[in-house]
């Protein structure tokens, strides 16, 4: 073979080696995971924490500025979800807003009444009436706040309902190579991890917010009557607080973006650590003291960002009330000399000293609470804004709906690349496919054939001027969705769903639920599948997942069978097989190809089949050699084993493999 002959005189040329195969190792120790500086910096290249950044510089007047904003926004998501429950909540604040106003007027009232001229016991008495109409009021307060309370609980988890559903239906279809985007996985994460979670919480704290602002109207309404000087003296002794609060905000947000890339890396090893699927490898590895350690370095990394933040909190408030208690000794010294210089009475200045501690507990808790709902809306807003992109991101679903039978699929000059990459995974790709006609794609690992099937499958579109046609019709101006109905796929590695058997065949239609009797049957049967339904217990009802209870396990082979069978059962003009039988046994892998590719050849149907077993590719109509994401050689087995190309000397390199063996054992 050395003189590249063989015996039947076929010329062999060398089995073409691996791309880019020199690859220098000069360093002995193993890159883990990013190094501080690495997150950060990596994080400030996205889009998002340009937005974030932005945001967090925020000064008390721009927060101030963007909270009718939100509490619109938040009203308006509200609203939607529950009409009712969110008129509830505004007008019975609005009353329990009125009520803590009268109820101050009342109590100086009373006051007045105390320090009136006259005895003691006549005084109290006098007092007894307004007193009860303090405590009415008060009374009345608690039952509108249980009134807000009760139809808050009844709109905050429908918001979230709303918001999770909408958010899954936007990303569940974003387009594929979308999905491949390390970026928008990023912001997936967050959105979900935060901006639902925040979208919950966040109704509550604009219900507060508005609390604390109409308490505050109506206490320092009270105090204006009382005397307008009394106002400008209140938020002397407040906005200090205020202002260390929201830098205290700024803060937490900064430091959560360290945080939540540190807790997602932190994710990915407490899986490997508890996962089922890594559990076997794990152990035969030993690697579970070098997980733990990663695992150790960065919650340790997370515990010290915790501890920083929290210190650096609590000197920020403690600034923030030094400077606040200053101001209410001046306010009080201020409210002292006006009693002294006979601007206000008595009364009235008791009056005063209570509706400025009551105005002080609700400006107080205002700053609190709109820094928080500033801190709040930034990921709701994150959340809001992801889905408005995945909005953007989303297939056609226009158009005209895709042919429910094709006859000519044809590429031309197409060509693809992932998200993130330099080197197109496909680059000038034409071909046509007949119906009738069984397709193979072969070549080494990485050389396209699965990113070719993809395209076909409707689930990429081609890049940079290329097209693919279906009978003529660029598949562009098709709706997407309906053209992915028409491609039977069996992917590379198949979703193994926990559901029930059949349940697994009838989701390649796109239900749970109905199923089609005889087409399943025929599928299990071509498939292999229907000896591993038979042999469970349960059947076409069990449940293949071990993490439900009575759940069942399969085997890699019988899980290959189950996704060739949901491929046959979709039942449609084009089948893709992506290596369905890769980790079938002889036996099972050869049923698989007599019954898809010999036994019923359908005149509708184009079946494109991909695998790196040539002998399996032998009966195809046609073959496509890839490499380096173009085709190098096309024709049938026989024209390329002619031609004595790349596939002639895999070709024969699998087969002498096979050859040696049986010379052996003779
Ligand atoms: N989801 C992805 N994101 C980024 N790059 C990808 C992705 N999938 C594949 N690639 C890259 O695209 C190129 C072609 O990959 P593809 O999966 O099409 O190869 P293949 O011929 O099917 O290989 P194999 O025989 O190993 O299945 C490879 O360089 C691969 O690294
Ligand atoms: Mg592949």
């Amino acid at each position: 073979m050395s003189d590249g002959s063989d015996a039947d005189g076929i010329r062999q040329s060398a089995v073409p080696a691996p791309r880019g195969a020199e690859l220098p190792l000069t360093t002995s120790a193993v890159p883990g995971g990013p190094q501080d500086g690495d997150i950060t910096d990596g994080l400030e290249e996205t889009y998002w924490s340009v937005y974030d950044g932005a945001a967090s510089k925020a000064t008390v007047g721009q927060i101030l500025a963007r909270l009718p904003r939100i509490v619109r926004q938040i009203g308006r998501l509200a609203w939607a979800a529950d009409r009712t429950a969110t008129l509830a909540v505004v007008v019975l604040q609005l009353a329990s807003a009125a009520m803590t106003a009268f109820g101050l007027m009342a109590s100086v009232a009373v006051l007045r009444e105390l320090f009136a001229e006259g005895p003691t016991p006549d005084r109290v008495r006098a007092a007894i009436p307004q007193l009860l109409v303090v405590v009415g009021f008060l009374a009345g307060r608690a039952l509108l706040e249980t009134g807000v309370a009760i139809a808050q609980a009844r709109v905050t988890p429908k918001i979230r309902t709303v918001l999770e559903a909408e958010f899954l239906a936007l990303t569940a279809h974003v387009r594929l190579e979308v999905v491949d985007d390390a970026d928008w996985h990023d912001e997936a994460y967050r959105a979900n991890d935060r901006g639902l979670f925040y979208a919950r919480q966040i109704v509550g704290q604009v219900v507060s917010l508005a609390a604390a602002l109409l308490g505050l109207v109506g206490t320092a309404s009270v105090l204006g009557v009382l005397h307008p000087a009394l106002l400008p003296l209140l938020l002397l002794s407040v906005l200090p607080v205020g202002a260390a609060a929201v830098r205290t905000a700024r803060a937490r947000f900064h430091s959560f973006k360290r945080w939540n890339t540190l807790q997602r890396r932190v994710r990915v090893f407490s899986w490997l650590l508890l996962e089922r699927d890594a559990a076997a490898e794990l152990r035969s590895d030993t690697a579970q003291c070098a997980l733990l350690e990663e695992h150790r370095r960065l919650t340790t990394r997370i515990a010290e960002e915790d501890t920083r933040l929290g210190v650096s909190s609590a000197g920020l408030n403690l600034a923030g009330r030094a400077v606040g208690g200053i101001g209410t000794g001046i306010t009080y010294t201020a409210l002292g000399a006006m009693l002294i210089a006979g601007w206000l009475p008595l009364a009235a200045g008791a009056g005063a000293v209570l509706a400025i501690q009551a105005a002080q507990t609700s400006l107080t808790r205002l700053v609190d609470v709109s820094h928080l709902v500033y801190e709040q809306a930034m990921w709701v807003d994150d959340l809001l804004a992801f889905q408005e992109r995945c909005r953007t991101l989303q297939p056609r679903r226009s158009g005209l709906p895709a042919p429910e039978t094709v006859k000519t699929i044809t590429l031309e000059d197409v060509s693809f690349t992932y998200p993130g990459k330099d080197t197109p995974a496909l680059n000038g790709i034409s071909m046509t496919l007949h119906a009738g006609q069984t397709i193979a794609f072969v070549g080494i690992n990485g050389s396209g054939k699965s990113t070719c099937a993809r395209l076909l499958a409707g689930l990429y579109e081609p890049q940079g001027g290329g097209t693919v046609r279906w009978d003529g019709v660029n598949v562009l101006d098709m709706d997407a969705e309906s053209l992915q109905a028409r491609v039977g796929c069996v992917l590379q590695d198949p979703v193994r769903f926990p559901f029930s058997a059949l349940a697994n065949l009838t989701i390649s239609r796109g239900t749970l639920t109905k199923a089609n009797p005889q087409r399943a049957l025929d599928a299990a049967r071509a498939s292999g599948a229907e000896q591993v339904i038979a042999g469970l217990p349960g059947r076409w009802e069990a449940l293949l997942s071990k993490r439900f209870r009575g759940g069942q396990e399969l085997s890699a082979g019988q899980w290959a069978k189950i996704a060739v069978a949901r491929g046959l059962y979709k039942n449609a003009p084009v089948l893709l097989l992506d290596e369905p039988t890769a980790s079938m046994d002889p036996r099972a892998e050869h049923a698989v190809y007599e019954a898809v590719l010999r036994d019923k050849p359908r005149p509708d149907q184009i079946t494109v089949l991909i695998s790196h077993r040539l002998a399996s590719v032998v009966a195809c109509d046609r073959i496509f050699v890839f490499d380096g994401g173009r085709i190098t050689e096309s024709g049938t087995h026989q024209e390329l084993m002619d031609l004595g190309g790349d596939y002639a000397a895999m070709f024969t390199l699998q087969a002498d493999g096979y050859r040696a063996e049986v010379g052996e054992a003779a």
